[in-house]
This record gives structure tokens, sequence and C-alpha cells, in this order.
């Protein structure tokens, strides 16, 4: 973490697949919010595919599921910073990416492998 960066509340890692929620609830272009026990998770749907990270920007904590996305970049509600949805990355302050996770959709269902 960078020292613009600020986060404490990433979710705990577990490895397990936990299943969140239909595909169908979720259409392209948009985020959702998942309750996850240790930690929120921002869920995205880019053309079909689906992403997630934490959802707290390390900036200021706002919660990036609720934020625009562009594309495979979501920008923070509240000052503009970006992250890459598929990797965590931020591009606006280097050090600050977020945690990432993988999702698969198996029978329509969405799993994000914590
Ligand atoms: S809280 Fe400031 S850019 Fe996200």
């Amino acid at each position: 973490m960078g020292k613009f960066c600020n986060n404490n509340r990433k979710p705990k890692r577990k490895g397990k697949k936990i299943t969140v929620g239909k595909a169908e609830a979720v259409p392209p272009g948009r985020g959702a919010t998942v309750q996850l026990k240790g930690g929120e998770v921002a869920l995205f749907n880019v053309g079909g595919n689906f992403y997630a990270i934490e959802n707290f920007c390390p900036h200021k904590g706002a919660p990036l599921a609720d934020s625009k996305i562009y594309g495979n970049i979501v920008e923070c509600n509240l000052h503009g910073w970006r992250f890459d949805v598929r990797n965590g990355n931020c591009f606006t302050k280097s050090g600050c990416s977020v945690e990432s996770y993988e999702v698969v959709v198996e029978d329509g269902w969405i799993k994000i492998l914590v």
C-alpha cells in the first residue's frame, strides 16, 4: 500500500467457492454489492463476464460497487480513482490496488472464489 492508500477491510481469503446469486440479477454494465463474512465484494458484469474486487476504495473507503464502470474500468464515485475490475489494479495511484477474486458462473449461478 502506498502512502495515499488505507485499506484494512479486505475480505479474508478462505479458499472457498461461495454462491452469491443468479447471473441474470446483475445486468451487463452494472455492479452489485455482495456481503461476505469478513468483508464486502463489488461484483461487476462486463459484457457477460463477471469480476469481483474489494468493495472498498483504498483512497477514502467509498464502495466501488455503486460506482460507474467504463468497460473494464470502475471509477470511484467520490474522487474518481480508477481501477481495473479484472485484477484490482489502480490506475490513479501506483501501489493502491485492491484485491480481486475469481468469479465463475455455473448453471446460471454466480460463484466467487474467496
Ligand atoms: S474514496 Fe476517494 S477516490 Fe474513492
